[in-house]
Formats: structure tokens, sequence, C-alpha cells
């Protein structure tokens, strides 16, 4: 007699070690630490500033100077990002609230007249009327992503110090009034699980924001290079975002990932160098290269980031290109 149960637990041994073995290929075939780089993703932080006092966040005991973006500054950045002719994606979130920015709707604009790149902004949804949400349309923005965080008031405000009742106001009107103007912009709803949220609440989060848009997204709480001290285990995958994304602080400096916070390791700064060259450099040809050697950095940051544990996805559908100028990039477009 044949056993299901049996069969059923041989084929899923036999889909995970061809998944391993498939990740340890992909991990040693992609890292090609002596190349030149590009990065395919700007990570933009117009501004550092937020009123939220998110429980799994860093932003409220930033160190560093607070502040909005230059506009002749973003404009230099963008320039830059044209003659790099590899940046297909920009979001804007960092450490603040991108939607203090007053000059938000008018970078979008600016970014996709130059660039044609997919922009992504990350909110909380606090600031979001309905002039601010139809400019952000009107933009062309490709993805308003909205972090609510909890389901009922009472938890929303534990966990981010917001008005819940704004956020959720502000959210059901955005996708009335992407409705209304039949604009292309995709609406996500997020929410990173922390440990004020029962099950029973995210089942509930889900299921109401589901009758409104299919992107509903449920992320683990990563711990910022270890600034919470969970998920710390031995690290597993190589780090991603050294090989596709650069992340830049409204000051113009530049951190090794956005995982530095608080700007602890600046490597450089756009305002006079350019992105291929900070990419280039040698703080991260130094760690690109360890990785490539199956070895983790021991620098407090890296080790201890449980980015480490979470990133498979990226070795499995990163797609490497080859520009004519021999230039190599990496596109990985996470769906967040
Ligand atoms: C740092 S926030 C900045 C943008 C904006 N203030 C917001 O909340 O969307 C960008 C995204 O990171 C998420 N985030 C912050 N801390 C996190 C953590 N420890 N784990 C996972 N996601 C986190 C937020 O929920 C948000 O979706
Ligand atoms: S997650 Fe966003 S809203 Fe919350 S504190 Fe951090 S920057 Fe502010």
């Amino acid at each position: 007699m044949v056993h299901i149960p049996l069969i059923k637990g041989l084929l899923k041994n036999v889909h995970n070690l061809r998944q391993t073995l498939l990740l340890q290929k992909n991990i040693s075939k992609r890292m090609r630490p002596d190349d030149v780089i590009a990065p395919t993703h700007l990570a933009i932080e117009t501004t550092n500033i937020c009123p939220a006092k998110c429980v799994f966040c860093p932003s409220q005991f930033l160190t560093r100077p607070r502040g909005v973006m230059d506009m002749d500054l973003f404009k230099r950045i963008i320039d830059d990002a044209k003659n790099c002719s590899s940046i297909n994606f920009i979001t804007h979130g960092g450490l603040g609230e991108p939607l203090v920015d007053t000059l938000l709707a008018e970078r979008v604009n600016h970014e996709k007249s130059m660039l044609g790149a997919q922009i992504q902004i990350h909110t909380n949804g606090a600031l979001l009327s309905s002039a601010t949400t139809q400019k952000l349309f009107d933009a062309g923005l490709d993805v308003l992503s909205i972090s609510l965080n909890a389901f009922h008031s009472r938890t929303h405000r534990q966990v981010t110090g917001l008005d819940y009742d704004q956020v959720r106001k502000n959210t059901e009107q955005a996708f009335k009034i992407k409705e209304k103007s039949g604009v292309q912009t995709d609406i996500r709803i997020t929410m990173v699980q922390t440990k004020n949220i029962t099950q029973a609440e995210v089942k509930d989060f889900i299921a109401y924001w589901r009758k409104f848009t299919s992107k509903v997204a449920v992320h683990p709480q990563k711990n910022w290079g270890g600034w919470h001290k969970n998920n710390v285990t031995d690290p597993k995958f190589p780090c991603k975002w050294i090989w596709h994304m650069m992340s830049v602080n409204w000051d113009g400096s530049v951190t090794l990932c956005h995982e530095d916070y608080d700007a602890k390791h600046v490597i450089g700064n756009l305002k006079n160098s350019t992105i291929l060259e900070i990419f280039n450099c040698q703080d991260l040809q130094e760690i690109r290269t360890l990785f490539a050697k199956g070895q983790f950095p021991s620098r407090d940051q890296c080790h201890e980031c449980s980015r480490l544990r979470l990133d498979k996805a990226f070795w499995l559908e990163s797609k490497i290109k080859k520009l004519p100028s021999g230039i190599i990039s990496y596109t990985y477009r996470p769906n967040r």
C-alpha cells in the first residue's frame, strides 16, 4: 500500500536539499568582488525627522543631526544616478518619515522624469492627507507602502505612538483617491511582527486590509545591525545590500548599508564623490571579498545583523547584468 505522508515527507526533503544546493551554487557564483559594481537600488533618506516612536525602530534614539535633504544636493544625486545608468529602483524611507519632507512629490516627479526608475515611499501614514496623496500620485509614484504595524488603536498607539484612527482614515482615503483618479500606483500595507501583537490581531489585520489590496505583508522584526538583541544567532547568508543597494542619508553621507541607522560608519558623501566611487571604495570591496571567501566580517554591526539570517532570496533571485563599460550590476526587487 502507498504511504502518502511518507512520500510527501520524502518529496519535501528532496525539495529542501535541491534549494540548499541551488543556494550554495548561486552564492559562490554570484559574488564578484573583483568587478567594478554599480548599484541598482538607491535608498534616499530625504529626512530623518519622524514624529512617531515605533518600538522596533531606532529613529527616536539617533544622535546624528536631523534635517531635510537640500534640493540642489538631491538633484546632483539624481544627475549622478543618470550617469550611472544602472539605477532602476529608488526608495524613500531611511530613519525618518518621508512625508515630513514637503518637497517629496517634487522629488518623485524629478526622479521619474530623469531616470524612469521605479519609485517607492515607505510612510507611517500619519501625514498622508488627501492633497499629499494626490500630489504623489500625480508625480508618478509607483509604490506607496503604508506601515500600519497594528490593527487595533490601543496596540497601534503602544507600538507607534500615533493616532490609529487618523492613520486608518488616511489609508482608506488613499485607496479611494487611487480608484477615483485611475492611477497605477500600487498601495501596499505592511506590519512588523512585534511581541505586542497577537496572532489573532495579525489575522484580523490581514483579513481587513486584503479587502483593499492583495499586497498586505507581515514582516519579521529585524535587529538594525544588532540594535535589538533579537535574532542574534550564527550568520547564515552573505549580506545582500553591499552588492546592489546604496544607502544615502539626508546630508549626502553614505553608509555601508541602511542598517547603520546612526551613520557610525560613513564611507563617503555624495556632495563630493560619485555613486560609483563610493560603491567601489576599499571598505566595501574588503567586505565583499570576505563574503566571497565564505567568511563573515567581525565588525559588530555586521556580526550581529539579523539580515544575515533572513535574506536568502537575493541569492536565488537577483540578476547580474554586465554593462558595455564592463561594470556589473545586481538587480533585485523585494516585494515589500
Ligand atoms: C524605518 S521606516 C521609515 C519610513 C517611515 N517612517 C515608515 O515607517 O514607513 C521604513 C520601514 O522599515 C520598517 N521597520 C522599521 N523598523 C523595523 C524592524 N525592526 N524590523 C522590520 N521592519 C522595520 C517600518 O515599519 C517601515 O515599513
Ligand atoms: S518605523 Fe518609521 S514611523 Fe516608526 S519611528 Fe521608524 S521612521 Fe518613524
